[in-house]
Parts: structure tokens; C-alpha cells; sequence
């Protein structure tokens, strides 16, 4: 029987790669033939546009390029078909990597020394050990737990936030609304690792962050996110910095991007930016795992990383 054909459809960067991985065993096209078109069976997204999915009739699944599939659900006409997203070993080592630099790099003063040498300034400041800072995972799933075992294994205290009671060994989980102020109130550097979901939009406000504990052996509170960008407000970042509420921040997503040149985060002395890029999904390692499960699916095995659509991620 003929494999059904991929649709590729991606916004804001080339997907050549894609398209040639992809076609190791599929048809791949980048548009549907017509208004309907019935011989595609899959598509592969990333910020499709509107409504394109809507009209395949015979579309059985959609896999999203990325983890967080918050790109998929702004489209108003998303087919009820199952959605994968990643979850794939690569990408969560790169996000831990991602994750365990930034950490480190506040617990070691980065931004001080970086400052020091810039003026010569030969001073050795005090040091602090892991184990006298509590770093706080909001989103303990994939990448939360895996960034946290390695966190864990560089002697830090780890406390992790999710919205259902999910315990791991060695770290104090908290969950839901009513665990998130002893959360925050326990944690010293936050790690935001959630997906954007309409119950987490703008969760990142300065009242969260006036919740962390301040009086800790950091001289300060850190926020790093490595989430999406609506989970914060830019704004209130700024503000927290301004007035103390936060030492420093590292910051990999923005409401808006690519941050606009406009933006006071680019140049605050405080703030670490990188763009989008603390783990990017590699066609080399994902394109291979998504045929499989094409083929998998089609011989009547359940398709694997299947979006909770009710919960939207
Ligand atoms: P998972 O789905 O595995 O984990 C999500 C976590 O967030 C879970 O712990 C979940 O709780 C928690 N969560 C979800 N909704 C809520 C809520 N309302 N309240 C409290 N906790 C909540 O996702 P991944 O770890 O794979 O990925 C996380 C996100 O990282 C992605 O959605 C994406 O946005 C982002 N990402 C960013 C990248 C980058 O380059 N910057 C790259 C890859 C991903 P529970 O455990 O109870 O389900
Ligand atoms: C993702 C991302 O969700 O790259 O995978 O942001």
C-alpha cells in the first residue's frame, strides 16, 4: 500500500532539512494540492498557518517540530486528530545544558567577574557552596526533571512545580495553585520550564516574583526561563530588576520575537539574553523518530508523546 503523504508546513525559518530527512520514505510536500487535499495522511508543523490543516480529510496525525506545541493551538481550525510533540534525548540534553550553564553562572557570579574584568578590578569575592541554594523548577516534566537530576548531582536543592502531584527523589515538589507560593517562597534562582498554556499565560508577573525568598546566601533572587516568553511580563521583569525584587536574569524566550531592538532587556547590565536557542530541535536527530512512528502508527501501535489537548500541552 502507498505511504500517505507528509505535509510539511513550518513558519519562520527554512525547512530544506526537514523536507530531505523527511523524504527518506514519504512523499513530502509544502502545500496541499488543491483547496482538499485527501492523499495527505500527517503533517509536520511549526506555526502552521490558519486553517490549512482543516482542510485534509484523511490527516491522521500532526507532529509538532518542537516540545511546546503552544504554536499549534492559536489556529482556530486544528483538526481533532492526535497531536505528538518532541520528547526526544537530544533536545533534552541540550536544554539541560542550557539550564545547568545559566545556574552556574549566577551561583558563580558571572555577570560580577565579567564587570571586574572589564575594569581590571582584581577582587576575589565571598563563595557559596550548591548545597546553600535552592534552585525552583516551575514545570517539572521531560525537561524539568532531567535538568533537575543534573542539578541534584551538582549539589543544589531542588524543589520543582507542576500542576499534578508528581514526586521525584531529591526534590520537594509542590503542585497546582495552592503549591506555588511555599514553591517560591522556598526557592532562591527560578527555573520557568512550562509550557504556554491559557493557565499559564503571564504567570510570570512581579507578584510571583516578589514571592521568591530573597534573603538567601545569593545576595539576591535569579529568574531564569527557558519556557515560552507569554509565561512572563517583560514589564514586570524590568521592574523586579529595577527595584531589587530580582539580582540578575537569564532570559531565552520574550512575549515578543525576536526581541525588538526597543526592548530595555536588551542592554539591562542584569539581564542574560540569548534568542530562543537554549535547545533547538535538530532535524538529524528527530526526523528519523517521527517516520518511525509513522510507520508504527499505521501497523496499529499507539503513537507516543501525545498532546493532553484538554490540558494544552
Ligand atoms: P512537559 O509537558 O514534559 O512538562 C511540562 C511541565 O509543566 C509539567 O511538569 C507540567 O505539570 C507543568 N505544567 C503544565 N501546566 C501547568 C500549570 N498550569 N501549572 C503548573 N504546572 C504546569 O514539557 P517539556 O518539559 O518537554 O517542555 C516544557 C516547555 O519547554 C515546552 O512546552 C516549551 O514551551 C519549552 N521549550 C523551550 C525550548 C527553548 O529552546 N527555549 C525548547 C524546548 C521546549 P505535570 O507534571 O503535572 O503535567
Ligand atoms: C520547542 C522550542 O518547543 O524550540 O521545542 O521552543
Amino acid at each position: 500500500m502507498q505511504k500517505g503523504r507528509i505535509l510539511l508546513s513550518v513558519t519562520g525559518f527554512n525547512p530544506q532539512r526537514w523536507h530531505e530527512l523527511l523524504s527518506a520514505s514519504r512523499e513530502v510536500v509544502l502545500k496541499p494540492d488543491g483547496p482538499e487535499d485527501p492523499s495527505i495522511t500527517y503533517a509536520v508543523v511549526w506555526k502552521q498557518p490558519a486553517n490549512i490543516l482543516a482542510k485534509l480529510p484523511n490527516l491522521r496525525a500532526v507532529f509538532s517540530i518542537g516540545a511546546g506545541v503552544d504554536h499549534l493551538f492559536n489556529d482556530p481550525g486544528l483538526p481533532d486528530v492526535p497531536i505528538v510533540r518532541v520528547v526526544a534525548d537530544n533536545l533534552t540534553q541540550h536544554m539541560v545544558e542550557y539550564i545547568v550553564w545559566r545556574v552556574m553562572d549566577h551561583h558563580r557570579q558571572g555577570a560580577l567577574f565579567r564587570n571586574q574584568q572589564q575594569k581590571k578590578i582584581w577582587r576575589e569575592p565571598p563563595q557559596r557552596l550548591a548545597g546553600d541554594i535552592s534552585v525552583g523548577i516551575m514545570g517539572l516534566g521531560e525537561l524539568g526533571r532531567a535538568a533537575a537530576s543534573v542539578l541534584l548531582g551538582l549539589g543544589f536543592r531542588v524543589n520543582g512545580w507542576g500542576r499534578t502531584d508528581r514526586p521525584m527523589a531529591g526534590v520537594e515538589t509542590y503542585h497546582g495553585d495552592a503549591g506555588l507560593v511555599p514553591f517560591l517562597n522556598a526557592t532562591d534562582i527560578l527555573v520557568v520550564l512550562l509550557p504556554l498554556t491559557p493557565a499559564t499565560k503571564g504567570i510570570i508577573d512581579y507578584g510571583v516574583l516578589r514571592q521568591l525568598r530573597r534573603r538567601n546566601g545569593l545576595g539576591g533572587t535569579v529568574l531564569i526561563n527557558a519556557g515560552r516568553g507569554r509565561l512572563q511580563k517583560d514589564v514586570d521583569i524590568v521592574r523586579a530588576l529595577e527595584d531589587g525584587t530580582l539580582k540578575e536574569a537569564s532570559l531565552d524566550v520574550f512575549e515578543v520575537e525576536p526581541l525588538p531592538k526597543t526592548s530595555p532587556l536588551w542592554s539591562h547590565p542584569k539581564v542574560f539574553v540569548t534568542p530562543h536557542s537554549g535547545a533547538t530541535s535538530d532535524p538529524a536527530h528527530l526526523a528519523a523518530p517521527m517516520l518511525a512512528q509513522m510507520d508504527a502508527f499505521e501497523r496499529g501501535e499507539a503513537l507516543q508523546n501525545v498532546v493532553n489537548r484538554e490540558a494544552g500541552y
